[in-house]
């Protein structure tokens, strides 16, 4: 395998997310009425990276290239340094659907990134679930692009993230949800086949089959462990290594039981013989932030919060939450 897909998927361990763009931070801290200032942000960001034992649970963090003066400090934990290369969203043909950027001048960037000890980036790609979306060509171009990064990335000796986030916004229920992750997920291993990415060094960052946010359904976590499976079983390849999940507006522990339940599920590898683990942001961040707020006297209280959440997750990967 892979050394830094190994790496990654450490037992007990998996990625923290710490790559919120520009606008994502700033909507995160101004809830509590903070400036996303370059100093709030770094402050905000050590406060997490430098929470006692946290290399115990975290392999891996993704960051955001406002924040690669952090390298050092990670790779002084043993904690593989990861960044967002994609940069953002943009409309599709004039609809409601967006596809995202990033591929021009994206070469320069990874050995920018490279010489700076980065050694695995993420691509994200927005799904939206409608009545009428995700259409076909939009599938193909977002997921086609999705490819064709991760190729450029492999050819650069590093490790590509794929994540096309099936969004939990709507009404639809978990069976149009898992519709629509099974035939986003097909389309996008026919698509990688086809660019000869190799699949022994790539990680799929992926969403959880869940009813839409708005439909006033909860799923319990073993019907979503089921329907996550079985569309994991129904579209992404054996020959795959690890799926790590987002945790996309989940609670933070609804996100950690579902996890708890998907890793139980397939235990005897049962669906598939991927590893399973975690590449969260918000459902590890949340409650730390809420009690950090942008104050120093509270440093310590929010990272036994943010520690607190690791040791369950890091259970959950395994199943023995
Ligand atoms: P959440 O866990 O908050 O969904 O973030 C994961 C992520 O990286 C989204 O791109």
């Amino acid at each position: 395998m892979n050394s830094t897909v190994q790496r990654l998927l450490a037992p007990y361990k998996g990625i923290l997310a710490a790559d919120e763009s520009t606008k994502t931070i700033e909507k995160r801290l101004m809830a509590y009425g903070l400036q996303s200032t370059e100093e709030i942000k770094q402050a905000y960001r050590k406060m997490l990276f430098t929470t006692p034992d946290i290399e115990k649970y975290i392999s891996g963090i993704i960051l955001y290239k406002d924040s690669l003066d952090f390298i050092p400090l990670l790779n002084q934990k043993g904690i593989t340094a990861g960044i967002k290369v994609d940069e953002g969203l943009e409309s599709f043909n004039g609809t409601e659907e967006e596809v995202t950027k990033g591929l021009e001048g994206l070469s320069a960037r990874l050995d920018k990134y490279i010489n700076l000890g980065v050694r695995f980036t993420k691509w994200r790609a927005v799904i939206k679930i409608s009545n009428i979306y995700p259409s076909d060509t939009f599938l193909e171009e977002n997921l086609g692009r999705m490819s064709k990064y991760a190729k450029m990335v492999q050819e650069k000796e590093i490790t590509p993230i794929v994540e096309p986030e099936v969004l939990l916004d709507g009404n639809h229920t978990t069976a149009r949800c898992e519709e629509t992750m099974t035939k986003t997920l097909k389309k996008l291993f026919e698509l990688l086949i086809k660019e000869n990415v190799d699949l022994d060094n790539l990680l799929l960052k992926s969403s959880m089959v869940l009813p839409g946010k708005d439909s006033g359904v909860e799923a319990l976590p073993l019907e979503v462990a089921n329907a996550t499976l079985r569309t994991f079983r129904n579209s992404v390849p054996n020959k795959l290594r690890g799926i790590v999940f987002l945790s996309g507006g989940q609670t933070s522990d609804q996100a950690i039981n579902n996890l708890n339940e998907i890793v139980k599920l397939n235990i005897g590898n049962k669906f598939g013989p991927w590893d399973i683990s975690f590449s969260y942001s918000r459902a590890l961040q949340n409650d730390a932030l809420a009690i950090w707020i942008g104050k120093i006297e509270n440093v310590t209280n929010a990272q036994e919060v943010f520690g607190k959440r690791l040791q369950m997750v890091s259970k959950a990967r395994m199943g023995e939450l």
